[in-house]
């Protein structure tokens, strides 16, 4: 049986986690270079969680510049099996307004200069992305913000752009008419790398602003964004908070195989 570890990545406006008890601060070295910072290590409610806050304190880290792959790696070498990612987003949907936690089920990625892989010359692995959140932790999620009284929502796509500029009208309107719920900017390639490390992965998407499609809301600033952060970020703690007294102690497999999936996906031949 593998012990549950809970891995928490804080986006804007989530530096810390209170509650974390007996912490301790460690700097994990990486092959794939420099993470985000220290991983706060520690438990909340007798489970072994490790935070790591995705921007750095203080906010030092654009989206393009945050070494996703080495964030990755240093949650995987101690041990996380359960990774929830807090994120910042705009709102494509008159139902989710600012304030609105949303559970995504879908990801689609219009990042283009970051790297999104832990595989490439010489070993190369297809991971499946078809469904690239674990149910199981969308689930526990769901669970835990019945029990805290926050409204949460169980579904939605979240388009990743590259940044660090919002988008234009028509980018914005376009996105609306495709369908997608939230945007935001850095939960690609972190799914796909958290699939390649095999750690179960879901994203609480957290509202701060309606982008610039909304007639009655003409353009994103980061001073709107941050009077919504702050409500946001006191909810998220609370719901993993809510998250880590509930969680199964034992992990549990996860039944889109997000925990084994380099099973099936290695294609260079083990002897070439
Ligand atoms: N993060 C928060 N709001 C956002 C938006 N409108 N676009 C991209 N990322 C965001």
């Amino acid at each position: 049986m593998t012990k549950s570890v809970l891995g928490i990545i804080g986006g804007s406006g989530i530096y810390d986690l209170p509650g974390l008890e007996n912490v301790r601060e460690e700097h994990v070295a990486s092959p794939w270079g420099e993470p985000s910072g220290a991983l706060r290590i520690g438990e909340m409610a007798g489970l072994p969680v490790v935070f790591l806050p995705r921007h750095d304190k203080g906010h030092r880290l654009s989206p393009s510049d945050i070494n996703y792959r080495a964030n990755i790696d240093v949650l995987k070498r101690v041990g996380v099996t359960d990774l929830i990612s807090l994120s910042a987003c705009g709102s494509f949907r008159e139902d989710l307004p600012p304030g609105a936690f949303v559970l995504v089920d879908q990801f689609v990625d219009r990042t283009h200069k970051r790297e999104s892989s832990f595989f490439g010359k010489g070993l190369v692995a297809h991971v499946s992305m078809a469904h690239p959140v674990s149910p199981r932790l969308r689930i526990h999620l769901a669970a835990a913000g019945r029990e805290e009284g926050i409204d949460v929502v169980r579904d939605g796509t979240y388009v990743c752009i590259e940044g660090p500029q919002f988008s234009t009208l028509a980018e914005s309107l376009t996105y609306k008419q495709l369908g997608y719920s939230v945007i935001g900017m850095t939960n690609m390639p972190e799914a796909k790398l958290a699939r390649e490390a095999e750690i179960c992965y879901a994203t609480v998407a957290m509202v701060t602003d309606f982008d610039c499609w909304h007639p009655d809301h003409d353009a994103v600033t980061v001073q709107d964004v941050i009077k919504v952060l702050v409500g946001n970020a006191e909810k998220a703690k609370r719901l993993v908070a809510r998250l880590a007294k509930d969680f199964p102690r034992e992990h549990e497999p996860c039944p889109i195989g997000s925990d084994r999936a380099l099973d099936n996906a290695l294609i260079t031949a083990p002897e070439a």
